[in-house]
């Protein structure tokens, strides 16, 4: 579906994505890398970040498309051999290299993948750092690594439970603390004319109510909009950096779905679903877009809830 904002919204922004190589985070991935933001990605399977960044780096705004190569680095490279071409003298021409990389860098979004795991401190700092270094800049983090198995309460180990809140809830908190010094007011590759940027954490309605088999997610995702609401203050006083959440619904073509809600939800959803069907990933990255974007310039520790109204139904009688 097309989108309804305009393809340079986010020119310029740089994005780190933690479960941004699949499901949701990728499609928030995706569509900031369409909406002109660079993105960097984190997730700990190689082979998926490799081909999840090739996508991403076959994208950039259509009409530099037919006038540049789909890389940043190709297309700088294409530049740079042009100007070899002509005596200048070296520091002329390393001026020119820079300025060229940077113009090119600027015209064409970027993406980028870090493995690592967002239970291990080392990695949520080292692939923040390598984020900045790669890029210069840290506007928005989205966090959208999770973990779920569906599991009854009487079944689940401590150590189940503590591995879902390790992923989801600590994960978010230790990724919105390494970015601080970059996404806060006057930070680190911040001019002091830019505000702060702006944390995006994906969490779930299922707290809302109860959920079978889902003890652990629930406590997690309950965790993670504590911790939006509770930055959102902090940050956003002290710091000017927005927090806010999305919980989304039921979504079709998730690793989520699959594995929580086989078939049987998608064949019943006329029955019980508000707006009579599952929800898209699209869906969620257009409200992460809105929230990051100026549009959303006033919203702080908000949970969007994005579910067709679903948390809000019963079965009919
Ligand atoms: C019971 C289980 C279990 C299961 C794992 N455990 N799977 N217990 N039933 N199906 C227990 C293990 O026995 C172990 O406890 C502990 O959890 C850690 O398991 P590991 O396999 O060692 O963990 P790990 O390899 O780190 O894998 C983490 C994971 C895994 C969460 C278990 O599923 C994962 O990596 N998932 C990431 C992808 C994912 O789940 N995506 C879906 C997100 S959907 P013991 O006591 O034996 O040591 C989502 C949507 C939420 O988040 C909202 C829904 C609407």
């Amino acid at each position: 579906m097309e989108s309804p904002f305009k393809a340079g919204i986010l020119k310029g922004k740089v994005a780190l994505i933690t479960g941004g190589a699949s499901g949701i985070g990728f499609e928030i991935s995706t569509q900031f890398g369409k909406h002109g933001a660079s993105v960097a990605l984190m997730g700990r399977r190689t082979q998926v970040l490799h081909s999840a960044v090739s996508v991403l780096q076959s994208l950039s705004i259509p009409v530099f498309n037919s006038l540049f190569f789909f890389s940043p680095m190709a297309t700088f490279l294409q530049f740079n051999s042009l100007f070899a071409q002509f005596s200048l003298p070296s520091t002329l021409t390393n001026h020119i290299s820079a300025i060229l990389f940077n113009l090119c860098r600027f015209i064409q979004n970027e993406a980028v993948g870090f493995e690592g795991d967002v239970r291990k401190p080392e990695d949520a700092e080292r692939v923040v750092e390598s984020t900045f270094k790669y890029f210069g800049r840290i506007d928005i983090l989205v966090n959208a690594a999770a973990g779920n198995f569906l599991v009854s309460a009487e079944d689940l180990s401590p150590n189940g439970f503590r591995t879902v809140l390790d992923i989801d809830s600590v994960g978010t908190f230790t990724m919105c603390r390494e970015a601080l010094k970059y996404l806060k007011k006057g930070g680190e590759g911040r001019s002091s004319s830019s505000g702060g940027g702006s944390i995006i954490n994906i969490s779930a309605t299922l707290h809302y109510t109860a959920s079978w088999y889902q003890i652990h997610v629930s406590a997690a995702k309950a965790a993670v909009d504590a911790t939006t609401r509770n930055l959102a203050l902090e940050w956003g006083t002290d710091y000017d950096i927005r927090v806010n959440g999305i919980a989304p619904g039921p979504i079709s073509d998730t690793p989520g779905m699959s594995k929580l809600a086989p078939d049987e939800i998608s064949s019943k959803a006329r029955d019980y679903m508000p707006l009579y069907k599952l929800g898209e990933k699209w869906d969620i990255a257009m409200t992460a877009i809105f929230l990051v974007s100026d549009a959303g310039k006033f919203i702080n520790g908000d949970i969007l809830i994005v579910d067709g109204g679903l948390w809000l139904s019963r079965p009919r009688h």
